[in-house]
């Protein structure tokens, strides 16, 4: 897993230069609804400046990039995930395939279809529009679910299905998160969920309530541009009214690097 996971990590981090398995479980709770989550933990590398990419940064006498990707990917590793989450434009960076015709004549499914139900592990991307495409069902040994708006087209889906990538169609073209993750956790059995950017998608879920524990990979460096991105972003009305951060854990790592955890409510 360890292997695998580094490799996701380096490749984010690499693309970013072009520009307890314990049974926790969550609930969020709408007006006569309750749904049931996946343990959510967003986890994020940044800059002492709260940046959002890496190839952007300082250099340090403490550690370098690969350094600083090697020990994201191992404390990744140790926080257990049965997947990670990212937003269209981090998966875009993992998936280079351009549109085609389906694989194969497969009639599509709405509101899911699963390729695979009992996958090792997931690789989940939100993709409103339908922008992404794949060449296989893999994304670095995780099995791909696509997360759609409702206004998907049958083709996209069908080129999907016949990729052997597994999909949910929401029930809004707005994509309200929760029933999302309700879904992930009762059809895949996904308890426990790595969120793991970029800037918007990390926003999105804080600003829904969904997320259970920030986890935080802070490397000694800055990056200092005007118009930089953060790791988390949420547009003009920001997370001031919407977030409280309590610290459970502060780490000394490797190569000048500090661990911090906060739980999220
Ligand atoms: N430092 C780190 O640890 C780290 C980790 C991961 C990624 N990154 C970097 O982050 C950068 C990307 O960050 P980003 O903020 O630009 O993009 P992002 O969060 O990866 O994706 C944003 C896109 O996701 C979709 N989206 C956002 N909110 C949504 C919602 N509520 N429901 C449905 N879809 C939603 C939208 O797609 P549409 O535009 O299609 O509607 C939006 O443009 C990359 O360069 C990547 O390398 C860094």
């Amino acid at each position: 897993m360890l292997s695998a996971l580094a490799s996701v990590r380096l490749h984010f981090l690499r693309a970013c230069d072009s520009v307890h398995a314990g049974l926790l479980c969550a609930s969020n709770k709408l007006p006569g609804k309750t749904f049931l989550k996946p343990h959510t933990i967003c986890h994020m590398m940044t800059s002492l400046d709260g940046r959002l990419h890496p190839s952007c940064w300082s250099k340090s006498p403490d550690g370098a990039l690969a350094d600083w990707s090697a020990l994201y990917a191992q404390v990744q590793d140790a926080l257990g995930g049965d997947a990670w989450i990212v937003g269209r434009v981090t998966m875009a960076e993992m998936t280079k395939a351009g549109p085609h015709a389906p694989a194969t004549s497969t009639s599509t499914r709405r509101p899911h279809h699963f390729a695979a139900l009992d996958a090792k592990f997931y690789a989940i991307a939100l993709d409103r529009d339908g922008k992404l495409h794949f060449d296989g069902s893999l994304i670095d040994g995780g099995h791909v679910v696509v997360l759609l708006g409702s206004n998907v087209s049958d083709n996209h889906l069908a080129e999907l299905a016949g990729d052997g990538v597994s999909y949910i169609v929401a029930d809004d073209q707005e994509m309200s998160l929760l029933p999302l993750l309700e879904v992930l956790r009762r059809e895949l059995g996904i308890e426990r969920l790595l969120l793991e950017g970029g800037a918007k998608i990390n926003g999105a879920f804080f600003a829904a309530g969904l997320v259970d524990e920030f986890s935080l990979l802070v490397a000694p460096a800055l990056d200092g541009r005007l118009q930089s991105q953060s790791i988390v972003e949420f547009g003009e009305l920001g997370l001031s009214d919407k977030v409280r951060l309590k610290l459970t854990s502060s780490e000394t790592l490797a190569h000048g690097t500090v661990h911090l955890r906060y739980s999220v409510s």
